[in-house]
């Protein structure tokens, strides 16, 4: 099977498909408090539709699929897509991205229908603190929701916690903990300045090397591969003896462009090829015309950027990460 390439000798075998705009939370760091003006109904992809797509990619080296959202279990039926999805030939491995709310009565399904791996956000150990961070109290219970995940045999279970100073940064230690215990892998990850700022601000960002310094701090912790298949973003260590990894998710100090292995399908169908800046090829109405999707897809490949320019943006002009996926 041939791999293609963009102009930069990246081999793109990695696609994050949203398929809703809507969750049913509204982190602080995410959605304002009153949503989004969400997709029309007729704009979003069907199941069927992004079948077709997948299947269209494949062929030109498309291997691994994520399903991110807004919040992916709260489209109907979300384990048919994924039984759709494992049917393609060519697809070898299909991850979710979830806020973990749905996991515990979902997981069984899912992974009944072919699901290979899970993400689960978690910004918060402590009820209250979730529901503030959430704005929502739907009574969620990280520890239950990876304990879940991990039954289920989704393993490693990945939890990504999104660090805030003075909101949750006292908690870094107590993530890492559960480390010792579980085969999980706690990614901290720094918070981005993008979508609904009006509560956070640059100030609340804490960096990589400060996480990793108070980590040390608990105890010996070596530099490990982590679980990551192909490229991922993380940069994981282990205390000694753990079963789980800790791992830091670097978006604003560090960029790792070089190593872009992934495109993004948005729910309404436009293909981003670059998580930041504007660039999007619509495949939807092409698809619903009937049309060949490949020359479209080889040139926004061709067309994606050798990297991102978040830390010189000016802030508040991007569209939120619930509405590009992730
Ligand atoms: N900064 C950092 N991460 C973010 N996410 C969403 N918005 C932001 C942001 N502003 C990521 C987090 C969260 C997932 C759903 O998307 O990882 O857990
Ligand atoms: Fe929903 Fe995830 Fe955004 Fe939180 S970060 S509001 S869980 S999409």
């Amino acid at each position: 099977m041939i791999a293609l390439a963009d102009q930069f000798g990246r081999r793109i075998e990695y696609l994050r498909i949203s398929v809703t705009d809507r969750c049913n939370f509204r982190c602080v760091y995410c959605m304002p408090a009153e949503g989004l003006p969400w997709l029309p109904k007729q704009d979003i992809l069907t199941y069927e539709e992004i079948t077709a797509i997948v299947a269209q990619l494949a062929p030109l080296g498309l291997r691994r699929l994520r399903i991110t959202g807004g919040e992916p279990t709260i489209r109907p039926n979300l384990p048919s897509l994924v039984r759709m999805l494992h049917g393609v030939p060519g697809i070898e491995d299909i991850a979710l991205s979830t806020n973990g709310v749905r996991l515990p009565e979902m997981v069984d399904a899912l992974v009944d229908a072919g699901l290979d791996r899970v993400n689960m956000s978690a910004d918060s150990l402590r009820a209250d603190r979730i529901a503030a961070i959430a704005r929502r109290n739907l009574g969620f219970d990280p520890r239950h929701a990876a304990l879940a995940a991990e039954h289920a045999g989704l393993l490693p279970v990945k939890i990504n916690v999104v660090v805030m100073r003075g909101i949750n940064d006292d908690e870094i230690e107590d993530f890492a903990r559960l480390t010792l215990e579980h085969p999980w892998h706690v990614r901290f990850i720094e918070l981005m300045p993008v979508g609904d700022m009006r509560t956070l601000t640059w100030d609340h960002v804490v960096p990589s090397d400060e996480i990793l310094s108070r980590l040390s701090a608990l105890g010996s912790l070596a530099p490990d591969a982590g679980p990551e298949r192909g490229n991922g973003p993380a940069a994981y260590h282990r205390f000694a003896g753990a079963p789980g990894c800790v791992g830091v998710i670097t978006p604003m100090t560090h960029t790792y462009c070089g190593s872009c292995n992934r495109v993004r399908l948005t729910a309404d169908g436009r293909l981003r090829t670059c998580l930041y800046g504007d660039h999007e090829v619509n495949l939807r109405d092409p698809l619903r015309a009937g049309d060949d999707l490949e020359p479209l897809y080889v040139r926004a490949l061709s067309e994606k950027p050798r990297e991102h320019n978040l830390l010189q943006m000016q802030v508040g002009g991007l569209r939120a990460l619930s509405q590009i996926g992730g």
